[in-house]
């Protein structure tokens, strides 16, 4: 008898996504650095020629997209098989140019000026934002550790590490670069994950970074569940131009801008303070208040980030019977108009209301991480928050409206217009355009209800605006 040989089964070769391999657009916009430490580097150039031999340094170190997901994929490969490796680490560089330090580098400043005619709020700097974002108070600029004065700060440098010895090398290497182009440190911020249980999670004790939206042409789409992020069911992708410059937007075109921002990003740093004694004492009071019965603070506390502490989300579920949906992101809040699960002024359904086609040119790439200690009882004074970074195309559009339009102003309702609404209470604050009451009024699914009074338990103490350049356009400085 003669035995057949049986053809090889066909493996079927999925096209490579193609920004996924880019090695033109700088790591952390569409690949997350993703790293337990980060510094944050706010720097000043003496003059044109320092700015432009140090960028020349920089060039030489800078992290690109292609090799961060390399890494990323490996990482959680190699996760999921053996359990975390401490032999597979890596060091990550992203460098960003305010408008000042686009001027200073710049052959022709003035084509610049020209060129960014429209992007007001980038060429303005933050702290002329300030009021309009609802930076008053002890949260306006000239409390600020840098960015108040928009000609202070030039390039604001990001250097990812896995531990605190390989970044401090990296710093070491970097200071040495500043020393010999004579460009001077403004400010530094050091990130680090919180330890242990609170892993992944920022200092009022939530779990973060659950939510990302998926990227077409980067990410691969999900056979069954076309529209979004393979194995992520809930994760819509949107298109690249709404992150990177030069690619098709939700508009349906490119993002008008210059051929030199073309694979470039707009940069948001945030250094947001947070008081987690006051957070934690508003919430006990808070609750307390709740008719016809009081509410736990964990429970509040849940309504008002939109998640539990755990991450889980407070959503109601699509299916009753098999819970909220295939992971902790797959739920819209069309099922609960009113907010009866998760209230309107929770934080994550005011910065993402998920209806679908109109929240999509809103979405934020966001890329942040805790600095300060843990927050212990014996130690509620020392500062400590997050440092909030996001990317998009539209600081405008995206950041400002979700921050100003969104978080802060008590007349968007994300459900009916009737639903119980209030501001958020994370991050929003009034500011004097919106008259409205800041009060978050709850009302849930079982009738416990209660209107919350309390301020924002989180100050912005520095901001910048940025352009995470091209590694050609870093090039051509
Ligand atoms: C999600 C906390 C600042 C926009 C979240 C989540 C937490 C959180 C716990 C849920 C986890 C997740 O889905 O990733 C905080 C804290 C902040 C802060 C403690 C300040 C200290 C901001 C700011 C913005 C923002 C300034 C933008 C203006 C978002 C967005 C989401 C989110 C867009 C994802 C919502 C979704 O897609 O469901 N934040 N956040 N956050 N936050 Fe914040």
């Amino acid at each position: 008898m003669s035995v057949r040989p049986t053809a090889a089964p066909e493996i079927e070769q999925l096209p490579e996504p193609p920004l996924r391999r880019s090695r033109e657009i700088q790591g952390n916009i569409l690949a997350a650095f993703n790293k337990d430490y980060m510094a944050f580097r706010y720097v000043r150039f003496p003059d044109g020629a320092g700015g432009r031999g140090w960028l020349s340094v920089m060039l030489n170190t800078v992290s690109v997209t292609a090799a961060v997901e390399d890494f990323n994929e490996e990482f959680s490969l190699s996760r999921r098989a053996y359990g975390q490796d401490p032999s597979i680490t890596a060091t990550w560089v992203g460098v960003s140019l305010t408008y000042e330090g686009l001027l200073q580098v710049a052959n022709r400043p003035a084509d610049v000026t020209a060129d960014l005619e429209s992007f007001t709020a980038f060429t303005q700097g933050p702290a002329r934002r300030a009021a309009d974002l609802g930076d008053d108070g002890t949260s306006a600029p000239q409390y600020w550790l840098f960015g108040a004065d928009n000609s202070g700060v030039h390039a604001v440098l990001i250097v990812a590490a896995d531990t605190a010895t390989a970044l401090n090398e990296k710093l070491e290497n970097i200071a040495a670069a500043d020393a010999a182009h004579g460009v001077t440190l403004v400010h530094q911020d050091d990130g680090r994950t919180l330890s242990g249980d609170l892993r992944g999670h920022e200092h009022f004790g939530y779990k973060d970074g659950i939510s990302q939206p998926g990227v077409k042409d980067f990410h691969r789409e999900d056979r069954d569940h076309p529209g979004h992020r393979e194995n992520r069911q809930g994760t819509v992708l949107v298109e690249p131009g709404e992150f990177v410059f030069g690619h098709k937007s939700e508009s349906g075109q490119p993002p008008a801008a210059p051929a030199w921002m073309n694979n470039g990003s707009l940069q948001v740093v945030r250094r947001l303070r947070q008081d987690v004694s006051g957070w934690n004492q508003a919430v006990v009071r808070e609750a307390e208040k709740f008719t016809p019965r009081t509410i736990s603070p964990d429970l509040l506390g849940a309504c008002l980030v939109g998640r539990w502490k755990s991450g889980k989300p407070l959503a109601k579920p699509q299916n009753p019977v098999t819970g909220t949906g295939s992971d902790d992101n797959d739920f819209t809040y069309e099922n609960d108009p009113q907010g009866e699960y998760t209230p309107c002024a929770a934080h994550i359904r005011r910065t993402h209301p998920r209806h679908f086609e109109r929240s999509q040119r809103r979405r934020i790439m966001r890329r942040g991480i805790p600095y300060g200690p843990e927050y212990t009882i014996a130690d509620d004074e020392s500062d400590r928050g997050l440092m909030f970074v996001c990317y998009g195309t539209s600081l405008e559009q995206q950041f400002e409206f979700v921050q100003k339009i969104w978080s802060n102003n008590p007349d968007f309702v994300p459900g009916n217009d009737t639903a119980p609404n209030g501001i958020d209470k994370v991050t929003g604050t009034v500011t004097g355009e919106y008259p409205g009451t800041p009060d978050a009024h709850i009302v849930l699914a079982d009738g416990s209800e209660g209107t919350v009074k309390m301020q924002r338990f989180v100050q912005t103490t520095g901001a910048v605006y940025a352009f995470t350049p091209s590694v050609s356009t870093l090039r051509k400085l």
